[in-house]
């Protein structure tokens, strides 16, 4: 049996090295190249794949590894909104994710995003640039007083919620389907709009799909207190920036944390030395201001998370040339 896996970084390769040695009779090939209509050729010889990638998977790339004759793709990592599905289903491939490589990370990430802003971090780091050592007038918010909404109470949503409990804050949570524990609690409120009209501060944790493409937009922020702080660490497309750049404008929101971007791939990923020198006008506009925080979607980036996100993807690819159904094969009739 061969798999082939793309995308490979460093940082993988010595939970990639204990993988092979527990499976001796599994041969693994891999590049660091992520998965195009070029690099799939590299996967000849293989029953399966593994990749991990931001970009989309194209069709020509998906339709090499179908004339090579791979049935099973693995992807190391949560998010699938990167494929079309009917594109897989076409050329008859079956697809596995890592549902729960390590929700905390991103929940960590997400928590930490909110601390720097509501204490004001960027700015007092500005002010400590420039020598200055004073209080105001970067004065913070604290924790307990806020209420915070959380949209998507899935893996990492729950996992949000029990850290920002843990600092006092008050939770308000929408999700299309309830969880039993959050329910029990009595923390969902019934619609987006009455989230928005709650919330201090706002945390997305749902799957990007075309219906919540742009949730984020000129009248979801409308329906929003005034002084909101917005939190990413889902997925770009789900945050209209030209809005969110209004709101910011306005004042209506004070600040955002984002790990996502709308077109993120223009600038994740590089070097550019200087913000000034980043390529797309609207990333660069909230990058020179003190009340965002950019991160390049490295929420997930943990030693715990890249050990568990080898381990699983390549233990699911396995299962799947071995004729296995593993539980996390993703549906990709829906
Ligand atoms: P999950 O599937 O466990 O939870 C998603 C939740 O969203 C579910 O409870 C679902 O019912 C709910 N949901 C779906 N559509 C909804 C809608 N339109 N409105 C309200 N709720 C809706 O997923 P998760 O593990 O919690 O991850 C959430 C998302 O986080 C992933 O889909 C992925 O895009 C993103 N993610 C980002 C990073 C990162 O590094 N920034 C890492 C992992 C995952
Ligand atoms: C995910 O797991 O869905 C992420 O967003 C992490 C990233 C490395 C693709």
């Amino acid at each position: 049996m061969k798999i082939f896996a793309y995308g490979i970084r460093e940082d993988e390769e010595p939970s990639l090295k204990k993988w092979e040695e527990a499976n001796p009779n599994v041969e693994v090939g891999f590049t660091k190249y992520t998965l195009t209509a070029d690099s799939a050729r590299l996967a000849e010889g293989s029953d399966g794949v593994v990749t991990l990638q931001t970009s989309p998977y194209t069709r020509e790339a998906l339709e090499v590894l179908n004339k090579l004759g791979i049935k099973y793709i693995s992807i190391r990592n949560v998010g699938f909104d990167n494929f079309n599905f009917k594109d897989l289903n076409d050329l008859g491939f079956t697809l596995t994710n890592v549902p729960v490589y390590s929700p905390n990370a991103i929940a960590e990430h997400t928590v930490l995003l909110m601390g720097r802003l509501l204490r004001r971090v960027p700015e007092f780091d500005e002010k400590f640039d420039n020598g200055d050592f004073t209080w105001a007038p970067t004065i913070g918010k604290e924790y307990r007083e806020q209420t915070v909404g959380v949209v998507g109470t899935g893996h990492i949503g729950r996992v949000v919620i029990k850290i920002l409990q843990g600092f006092g804050a008050k939770v308000v949570a929408y999700d299309v389907y309830h969880n039993d524990d959050i329910e029990k609690q009595g923390l969902y409120v019934d619609s987006l709009e009455e989230l928005y009209k709650q919330s201090d501060i706002i945390t997305l944790h749902v799957p990007l799909f075309d219906s919540n493409k742009y949730m984020i937009n000129d009248k979801a922020i409308s329906q929003m207190k005034d002084d909101v702080y917005i939190i990413n660490c889902a997925r770009g497309e789900l945050i209209d920036t030209d809005a969110l750049i209004k709101g910011l404008d306005s004042g209506k929101v004070a600040g955002a944390g984002l790990d996502v971007l709308d077109n993120e791939n223009s600038v994740f990923g590089k070097v550019w030395s200087s913000v000034d020198n980043i390529p797309n006008e609207k990333i660069k506009n909230l990058a020179k201001r003190t009340n965002v925080i950019i991160t390049p979607h490295s929420a997930f980036y943990t030693e715990t998370a890249i050990h568990n996100m080898i381990t699983t993807s390549f233990d699911s690819n396995k299962a799947l040339i071995e004729g296995l159904k593993p539980n996390n094969i993703v549906d990709t009739t829906k």
